[in-house]
């Protein structure tokens, strides 16, 4: 049976202020979305006030409930076992993907790397709070950096099945990602990429066009690679939002191909 304070959750947030919360303002999201709703009333715990000291510090920065929606179905639905995401900021992704790998028992499944250490420290003390240490490791390093691939496959002793890029936003940056960690992904695996949309491309600093420009040419260069791409046209989160609703969108990657023989 639901325990008796399931239906709330995430539903506060509906009326909540902030840009972090647009999701639960949608018309129509007054429900509790699974990526919530699934934990354990210890793990909502966690999210919860996960949220509220990140609002009390103004540490925000992590994607929202599409994303985390399509990552959950990937991974519990297929059991992926082997995830690498560039870009961990606060933690959110970290303890969401750390909770599903909890769930299927695939301990050391999520390797999460941030180029700051400050936020390195906070998502690593939020994982130890979460009893998810043993699920995820943080990594201090630079997603463009060779090091920080080589580090990766030692820690799987095997290739990725899915690496979620959600860094820098950088036009070049993303370029130089994809060059270094497409080649490391396993065939037939996954590499989603976050703010793919025209929308998104503002949050490239270096104003070049940002991971939309870097997804489009990189998939003109690799024909052999389906690619879908969500919302990559999205100018604005004004309404009415398409059916996917993040407006910064997502691609995904699929490598041609099927995994090594164990
Ligand atoms: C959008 S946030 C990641 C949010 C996270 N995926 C989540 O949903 O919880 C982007 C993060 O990428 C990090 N970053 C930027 N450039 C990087 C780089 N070259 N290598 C590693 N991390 C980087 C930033 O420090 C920041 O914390």
């Amino acid at each position: 049976m639901e325990k008796p304070d399931v239906p709330q959750r995430s539903r506060r947030w509906t009326v909540a202020d902030g840009p972090r919360y647009w999701w639960h303002r949608l018309p129509g999201m007054d429900f509790v979305p699974p990526i919530y709703s699934d934990l354990s009333e210890e793990e909502w715990q966690v999210i919860r006030d996960w949220y509220e000291e990140t609002d009390e510090s103004g540490v925000i920065g992590e994607c929202a409930v599409p994303l985390v929606s399509l990552l959950q179905g990937l991974v519990l639905g297929n059991r992926i076992a082997r995830i690498v995401q560039l870009g961990t900021c606060s933690g959110y992704s970290a303890l969401l993907l750390g909770f599903m790998l909890r769930r299927m028992e695939v301990a050391r499944g999520l390797f999460t790397v941030d180029i700051n250490p400050e936020l390195c420290t906070l998502t690593e003390r939020w994982l130890a709070r979460a009893g998810l240490t043993n699920y995820v490791t943080v990594v201090l390093g630079d997603s463009r950096d060779p090091a920080t691939l080589a580090t990766a496959t030692a820690h799987f002793g095997a290739m990725p099945e899915m690496i979620l890029l959600d860094s820098s936003h950088e036009y070049q940056a993303t370029l130089d990602e994809l060059a270094l960690w497409y080649p490391a992904l396993e065939s037939g695996g996954l590499f989603l990429l976050h703010d793919v949309s025209l929308f998104a491309s503002r949050f490239d600093v270096t104003r070049e066009g940002g991971v939309q420009r870097a997804l489009s040419e990189w998939r003109r260069k690799h024909p052999e690679a389906e690619t879908l791409i969500l919302n990559g046209q999205s100018r604005s989160m004004a309404l009415p939002r398409p059916l996917y609703k993040d407006a910064c969108g997502v691609g995904l990657i699929h490598k041609p191909g099927l995994p090594a023989s164990p």
